[in-house]
């Protein structure tokens, strides 16, 4: 039996009900990839809130619920204090949020590194909380034991190498990677541990793009540049950086609009209306029925 649901997206109040659920799957993001050649590149943004999944969702094959929320959301400096609580709660909104893309969470620095049975219990939690079909963490042949002892235990992961921010402190700032000849060997060799090691696909951050086509030529999974190259097999932006929602364009990200001005001037207005008593007018307030 089918049933048809609608979305009500209407208002802010609005409670949304499920649209026929066709999820994109794990293996359907991995096939897309064919023989190494990706003729249907794979589109990923972030999101973190219910209405931000609902607007990007139609337009996109995966949406990643990033601890870029941290800065994003929280105006933390880093990620490095993003907590799996944070995580859940705003993949789990996602996830209520989207009906075709496949969603991805990402496991906040501190929730994996010690060891694949720590992994294990923080990314069985997110999926468990939230209903997402897979996380992401950063880390390349450091990881591969623990990407293994997900992946075989019915947790897909997505990789992350490259310019992977919750090592900041020790990569010493956010510049892209792979310039010299040892950090391009390093890198290539996490990409190699990262798909042999059971990765349905792998993010390639700020990385020099010579060494992101190689990387996409080479492993069979997919790979999604963000600062790398038009030739991996997707690509993923932050939002809010292609929104256009914070000052700082950096080299990697294309503005698609410039929300940060449509808001200002919206609150502007609003302010203005506020003040000089222009809003609300007789069209907003309820007046009992003679
Ligand atoms: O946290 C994030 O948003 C990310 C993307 C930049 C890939 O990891």
């Amino acid at each position: 039996m089918s049933t048809t649901f609608t979305i009500d997206t209407a208002t802010s109040r609005a409670t949304p009900t499920p649209a026929p659920m066709k999820r994109l799957t794990v293996p359907a993001v991995q096939g897309r990839k064919i023989d190494g050649v990706t003729t249907d590149p794979l589109v990923m943004l972030t999101a973190y809130t219910a209405r931000q999944a609902q607007l990007l969702d139609p337009h996109c094959d995966m949406l990643l619920v990033g601890d870029s929320l941290g800065q994003v959301i929280y105006g933390l400096p880093s990620t490095l204090a993003v907590t799996l609580d944070m995580m859940c709660a705003h993949g789990a909104a996602v996830v209520r949020g989207s009906y075709h893309s496949l969603v991805i969470i990402d496991m906040p620095f501190g929730s994996y590194e010690a060891s694949p049975q720590q992994a294990f219990a923080s990314a069985s939690r997110i999926l468990a909380e939230t209903g997402a079909a897979a996380v992401k963490l950063e880390g390349g042949q450091a990881m591969a034991e623990t990407i293994t002892f997900l992946s075989q235990r019915g947790i897909p992961v997505m990789g992350h190498i490259g310019l992977t921010p919750q090592a900041v402190n020790a990569l010493g700032g956010y510049g892209a990677r792979g310039r010299s000849e040892a950090e391009h060997a390093k890198i290539l060799a996490d990409a190699h541990a990262v798909a042999d090691a059971g990765a349905f696909g792998v993010v390639l951050e700020g990385v020099m793009e010579p060494l992101a086509d190689r990387i996409t030529a080479e492993i069979a999974i997919p790979t999604i540049g963000i600062g790398a190259s038009a030739r991996c097999d997707g690509q993923v932006l932050v939002t809010e950086d292609m929104l256009g929602m914070f000052d700082r364009v950096p080299r990697f990200v294309k503005r698609f609009d410039n929300i940060a001005e449509t808001i200002g001037n919206a609150a502007e207005r609003y302010a203005a209306d506020v003040r000089s008593r222009a809003f609300p007018t007789d069209d907003q307030v309820y007046r009992p029925k003679n």
